[in-house]
């Protein structure tokens, strides 16, 4: 019998002919640490928390999450906030080549610019969505600041400094690899970018010819460099708010806890994630349930309600929302919610 394969499918909804996207405002702020670009899409709503976005390495707020926020029916959700999508210093579009023996922030650092671009913005609070290195500067930005931060949606997070092994592994794997190869190893599973798919193509073409690559690789190490955010479960280092953890299916370790995941769920299933966030926001009291999916409705009737964040993964769930506490949130029940796909 000839054997079955799995397709992996990007999903494709684009913006309706009377969908135009709003305009984009772009701005620099100086902090501590450098300066910092950041694009304002929408006006502010009252009493509404912005959306901000924090993008993975490689990749700028445009190329990470722009099918995201572009797809049709996320349309519904962002009407209802502005969205403030942070650059990594040096990674904004035309940026330029910093000189050599800049010091690049830390991870750290990069979450600690987060205030100066809220005040400029007088802003109170946000729900922050950020992939990879961004979910982690974002996560450090809500421990150090509980009181702003009303969600999180943190999508492929590895909150662990480098082990050992781990550096052994990037030293071997450093010998016979280019810097675009090792974050292409690090955004995408070694099925993708064998499978050399159309999204894979586009994506080694705008890191392998990005002219601010240099930028790129500092941004990278600091990556590398991150220390453990340390959460503990039932301890103090907790994130205090609702936290939406995603994992992409195409995960290389996908079994392990919040590994270094790869696969891009914002880039391949935008429908999968809208729903999710859809469902997320709702929870936080944001989205009316009529403005519900009838799929939405269908799946939120269907979520199980037993997986902590911390406990076994089973690759057919696509939904759960944690009745204990997890690792990165010890709130009260229902605080954190796991999607994979
Ligand atoms: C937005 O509408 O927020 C958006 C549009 C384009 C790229 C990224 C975000």
């Amino acid at each position: 019998m000839a054997e079955l394969q799995e397709v992996q499918i990007t999903e494709e909804k684009p913006l309706l002919p009377g969908q135009t996207p709003e305009a984009a405002k772009t701005h620099s702020v100086e902090t501590p640490y450098g300066s910092v670009t950041f694009t304002v899409y929408g006006t502010p709503k009252p009493k509404r928390p912005a959306i901000l976005t924090y993008h993975d390495v490689g990749l700028n707020y445009k190329s990470c999450f722009q099918p995201l926020f572009q797809f049709g029916d996320m349309q519904e959700i962002i009407q209802n906030f502005v969205r403030v999508h942070v650059d990594a210093p040096g990674m904004e579009e035309g940026a330029p080549v910093f000189p050599l023996g800049y010091q690049y922030p830390s991870l750290d650092q990069l979450a600690d610019m987060i205030p100066c671009v809220l005040q400029y913005l007088n802003f109170s609070t946000v729900i922050g969505v950020g992939v990879g290195a961004g979910a982690y500067i974002l996560s450090r930005y809500a421990l150090n600041h509980p009181d702003t931060v009303e969600g999180l949606v943190l999508i492929n997070i590895d909150p662990n400094a480098k082990g050992w092994m781990d550096w052994a592994a990037h030293k071997l794997t450093g010998l016979t690899s280019s810097i675009p190869e090792m974050i292409l190893g690090h955004l995408f599973s070694q099925e993708e970018l064998s499978g050399n798919s159309e999204l894979i193509q586009k994506y080694r073409n705008i890191i392998t010819r990005a002219p601010n690559l240099d930028n790129i690789e500092l941004y990278w190490n600091s990556y590398n460099n991150r220390r453990d955010l340390n959460f503990e479960r039932g301890g103090d280092i907790t994130l205090k708010c609702p936290v939406m953890l995603v994992v992409g299916d195409q995960a290389p370790h996908e079994d392990a806890v919040m590994a270094d995941s790869g696969g891009q769920p914002q880039l391949t299933q935008p429908g999968k994630l809208t729903e999710a966030f859809k469902y997320f926001l709702q929870g936080m009291g944001y989205m009316a349930s009529s403005c519900m999916t009838r799929l939405s409705r269908s799946r939120t009737a269907s979520l199980t309600s037993a997986a902590s964040i911390d406990g076994n993964r089973s690759r057919s769930r696509t939904l759960s929302q944690s009745s204990e506490s997890g690792t990165l949130s010890s709130g009260p029940p229902g605080h954190t919610m796991e999607v994979s796909c």
